[in-house]
C-alpha cells in the first residue's frame, strides 16, 4: 500500500440466542470524530446518500448548513418527517443522483466538506473533486470483505488498493485511512445460519445470491461471518 492504514479488526464469539444485533449498519464512530474535527457554524456540508438522515441529524448541530442528497423518494420522505421531529432548521434534503448532481449549484455557497456514510463510488469522488480545492472529503464505505462468507462482493465496496487508486486519480490526498472489521465466530455452522435467519440479514440477502452463497459456506463447515468491514477516509485535495 502507498499510504498507512489504521486497522481495527475485532473477533467476537457470538451467542446467537443472546444477541441479535446486526452491526453492519451502525454509524462509524471514527467517521463522526473525523467530521467533528471540522465543526464550525460558518461551514456548509454536502452529504451524499443520506437515506433517512441518520448521519445528517448527528452532524447538523455542528455546522451552518447540511445539504443532504439521496435519489430515493421514500428515504427522503422519512428524513423530512424526522426533520420536523428534530426541529432542525439548517438541514435541506434534496432528491438527486449524487453521481450526476452539481454540488456547487445546489449549495449556493462555499462547501467545506463532502460526507457520506455507506454511499460511495468513483463518480461521487470525482464530483467532489470538481469543488473548490479547500473542500474536504470524509466518508465510510463498504470494504470488499463485508459479508465475504457469502461469496458476493458488493459493487459499492472498495479494497484498500482500489480506494488509494481512486483518491489518487481524483487528486485527493488521504489524511486518514481506516479499515474497520468485526467478525462473529459462531459455535457451529447451524448457529451461524440461524443467526442470519433471525436478523434482518436474510431479508436483505433474499433478492441476491448472498443467502444461497452463505448456506453453501455453512454446509461446507464455515461458522464465521464478517458482519462489518468498512473503509473510513478523510482526504484533502493535493
Ligand atoms: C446503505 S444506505 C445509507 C444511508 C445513510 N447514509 C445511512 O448511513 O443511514 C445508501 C443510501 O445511498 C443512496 N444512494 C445510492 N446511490 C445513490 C446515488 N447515486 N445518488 C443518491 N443517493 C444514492 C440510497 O438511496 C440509500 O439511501
Amino acid at each position: 500500500m502507498k499510504y498507512r492504514w489504521q486497522e481495527t479488526i475485532s473477533h467476537r464469539d457470538h451467542n446467537a440466542d443472546r444477541d441479535l444485533t446486526d452491526p453492519h449498519e451502525g454509524l462509524s464512530p471514527i467517521l463522526l470524530q473525523l467530521i467533528r474535527q471540522e465543526a464550525s457554524s460558518q461551514r456548509r456540508v454536502i452529504e451524499v446518500g443520506c437515506g433517512s438522515g441518520r448521519l445528517t441529524f448527528a452532524i447538523a448541530p455542528l455546522f451552518q448548513e447540511i445539504i443532504a442528497l439521496d435519489w430515493s423518494e421514500s428515504a427522503l420522505a422519512e428524513a423530512q418527517i424526522a426533520t420536523a421531529r428534530h426541529g432542525m432548521a439548517n438541514v435541506r434534503f434534496q432528491l438527486a443522483d449524487a453521481e450526476q448532481a452539481d454540488y456547487q449549484a445546489m449549495a449556493g455557497g462555499p462547501i467545506h466538506l463532502v460526507v457520506a456514510h455507506l454511499c460511495m463510488s468513483n463518480a461521487i469522488i470525482a464530483q467532489a473533486a470538481r469543488l473548490d480545492s479547500e473542500t474536504i472529503l470524509a466518508f465510510a464505505a463498504f470494504h470488499t470483505d463485508q459479508w465475504r462468507e457469502t461469496g458476493i462482493i458488493s459493487r459499492f465496496a472498495y479494497s484498500k488498493a482500489a480506494m488509494e487508486e481512486t483518491l489518487d486519480s481524483a487528486g485527493f490526498y488521504p489524511c486518514y485511512l481506516g479499515l474497520e472489521k468485526e467478525i462473529f465466530h459462531f459455535p457451529s455452522p447451524d448457529v451461524a445460519a440461524a443467526y442470519v435467519e433471525r436478523t434482518s440479514l436474510q431479508t436483505k440477502w433474499r433478492s441476491s445470491p448472498r443467502w444461497s452463497g452463505f448456506l453453501k459456506y455453512v454446509q461446507e463447515g464455515g461458522h464465521s461471518l464478517t458482519v462489518r468491514a468498512r473503509v473510513v477516509v478523510k482526504a484533502r485535495r493535493q
